[in-house]
C-alpha cells in the first residue's frame, strides 16, 4: 500500500490549511474587490457568504478528504463506490485539480509582483514617494514583460521546489512562525494607517450598512471570493483533510481558520482604505490597489524600508504556501497513480502552469487588448472563470455529494458533532449553500434577472 504521511498534530494541519487559505486572496484581492464592488455592500455579503456557505462547505471538504484518504480524483471515486453511486463523481475531483492549475497560472504572476516589491522596499525606493509616483512605478512594472516574466519564473520555481520535496518536509515547519508574524506586522501597518490615514472614512466605506447598494454583481463576486479566500471548491482543502488525523474536530478547526482568514483580509482592507482616502486615491483602482497604496505608507513611516521589506516578504510567504496547495492535488494524483516520481511530476506540471503564466504576463501589456470572453482579457478570464464559476460549482457538487449521496452515518462519523450542530451543518450544506450557489449561477446565465 501507498504510505501516506499524516500531520504531526492538529496545529500543523491547521497552520497548513490556514497557510493555504491566507494568501493573495486576503491581501491583494479582497481589498481591491471591496473597492470595485462598492465597499460595505460587498463586505456585508462577503461575510454572510463566509458564514453561511464557506464554513459549512469547508467542513464538507475536509470530511470528504479525511474519509477518502486520497487525492481528489481517486478520493471521489472511492467515496462514490462506498456510497454505491455513479463513478462519474471522480470527475469532480479531476475538475478541481485543473481549476487549481488555472488559478496558479495567474496567482504566480501576482506572487511575482510581490517578490519584486520586496526588492523595491529593500532598496528604499519608496522613500517619500508621492501617490502619483507610486502609481507610475506600478504601471512601469506592468508595462515590462521582462520583469514580470522574471518574477513569475522565480515564484514558480519557489512553489515547485517545495512541492517537489513533498508534504511534510516542505510545508510544516515555516508556517508556525510566519503566519503569526504576518498578523503582527499587519497590526503595525494598521497602527500606522490609523495614525496618519483617514480611518473613519475607511471604516464607513467598509462597514456602513446600506442594503440598497447591494447589486447582483457584488453578490456574485462576494460568493466567488468566499471560495477563493478559503481555498474551497477544488480539492486543496480535501487533500489537506486527507492528511488530518482521525481524532481531531473538523468543525472547530474550520471555524478558527475561517475566522483568522476573514479577519486578516478585513484588517488589510482597513489599513489600505485609510491610506486611500487620506491620499485621495481611487478606491476602485482594481488589481494594482495595494501595490499603489502601500508604498506610500512605507515611504513615509519611520523604519519604512525595513517594515516594507518584511511586509512584502511575509505576503510572499503567504502566497507561496497558498500556491503550493493549488498544485498539491494534481501532484498527489500523479504520484498515487503512476510511477512518476514526485519530483518529476512537480517540474512537469510546473512548466505547463508557467506557460499559462506567460500568457497572463502578456495580458498586462502586449496582449492587453486580446479579449477572450465577455470583453475580458486573459488574466481577467482566468480569474473570473475560476472564482465565479469553477470553484462555486465544485463546492456545490461537493455539498450535494456529502449531503445527498453519502451515507449519513459516514458523514456523522467524520464530523463527530452533537445533534444540534450536525443539524445546523446539514441545513447549511444541504439547503442554504446549494440554493445560494445555484441562484448565483442562474443569475449568471441570465435566467433570473
Ligand atoms: N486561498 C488562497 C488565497 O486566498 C488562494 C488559494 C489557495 C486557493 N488554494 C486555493 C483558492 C484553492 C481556491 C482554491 O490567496
Amino acid at each position: 500500500m501507498h504510505h501516506r504521511s499524516t500531520w504531526k498534530n492538529r496545529w500543523t494541519f491547521m497552520l497548513a490549511t490556514a497557510g493555504s487559505a491566507i494568501g493573495l486572496g486576503n491581501i491583494w484581492k479582497l481589498p481591491y474587490m471591496i473597492g470595485v464592488n462598492g465597499g460595505s455592500a460587498f463586505v456585508l455579503v462577503f461575510i454572510a457568504c463566509i458564514f453561511l456557505v464557506g464554513i459549512p462547505l469547508m467542513m464538507t471538504e475536509i470530511l470528504l478528504g479525511r474519509r477518502a484518504q486520497k487525492n481528489p480524483y481517486d478520493g471521489m471515486l472511492k467515496l462514490a463506490q462506498e456510497a454505491q453511486v455513479s463513478h462519474y463523481w471522480k470527475y469532480l475531483g479531476g475538475m478541481g485539480m485543473l481549476t487549481g492549475l488555472l488559478i496558479l497560472g495567474f496567482y504566480s504572476v501576482i506572487g511575482g509582483w510581490v517578490l519584486s516589491y520586496i526588492i523595491e522596499a529593500a532598496k528604499n525606493s519608496f522613500s517619500n514617494i508621492t501617490a502619483a509616483q507610486s502609481s507610475a512605478n506600478f504601471d512601469g512594472l506592468l508595462a515590462s514583460p521582462v520583469k514580470l516574466l522574471f518574477w513569475h519564473t522565480v515564484f514558480m520555481c519557489m512553489t515547485m521546489g517545495v512541492v517537489a520535496r513533498g508534504v511534510n518536509s516542505g510545508l510544516e515547519k515555516a508556517n508556525n512562525i510566519l503566519i503569526p508574524a504576518l498578523f503582527a506586522i499587519l497590526l503595525v501597518l494598521l497602527g500606522y494607517s490609523m495614525s496618519v490615514g483617514d480611518m473613519q472614512t475607511a471604516y464607513q466605506f467598509m462597514f456602513k450598512l446600506d442594503f440598497s447598494k447591494i447589486t447582483p454583481v457584488a453578490v456574485l463576486s462576494a460568493l466567488g471570493h468566499a471560495f477563493f479566500s478559503l481555498s474551497l471548491g477544488m480539492g486543496a482543502v480535501m487533500v489537506y483533510g486527507s492528511y488530518l488525523q482521525r481524532h481531531v474536530s473538523i468543525a472547530r478547526t474550520t471555524i478558527y481558520i475561517a475566522l483568522a482568514d476573514t479577519a486578516l483580509g478585513l484588517l488589510v482592507g482597513l489599513a489600505i482604505y485609510a491610506l486611500v482616502f487620506a491620499n485621495h486615491l481611487a478606491p476602485n483602482a482594481g488589481p494594482g490597489l495595494i501595490f499603489q497604496t502601500l508604498p506610500i505608507a512605507f515611504g513615509h513611516m519611520p523604519w519604512g524600508s525595513f517594515t516594507g521589506t518584511l511586509f512584502f516578504m511575509l505576503v510572499a510567504f503567504a502566497a507561496w504556501t497558498s500556491a503550493i496547495s493549488l498544485v498539491e492535488p494534481a501532484i498527489a494524483w500523479i504520484t498515487e497513480n503512476t510511477l512518476i516520481k514526485r519530483r518529476t511530476a512537480a517540474w512537469a506540471i510546473g512548466v505547463v502552469v508557467w506557460l499559462l503564466g506567460v500568457a497572463v504576463v502578456l495580458s498586462f501589456n502586449e496582449w492587453k487588448d486580446i479579449k477572450i470572453i465577455f470583453g475580458l482579457n486573459i488574466f481577467e478570464t482566468l480569474d473570473k472563470l475560476t472564482s465565479t464559476i469553477l470553484l462555486p460549482l465544485g463546492g456545490l457538487l461537493m455539498a450535494v455529494f456529502a449531503g445527498y449521496y453519502m451515507k449519513r452515518d459516514h458523514v456523522q462519523d467524520e464530523l463527530d458533532l452533537k445533534a444540534t450542530a450536525f443539524k445546523l451543518w446539514r441545513i447549511a450544506n444541504n439547503i442554504i449553500a446549494p440554493i445560494a450557489i445555484a441562484a448565483v449561477f442562474l443569475y449568471l446565465f441570465g435566467v433570473i434577472k
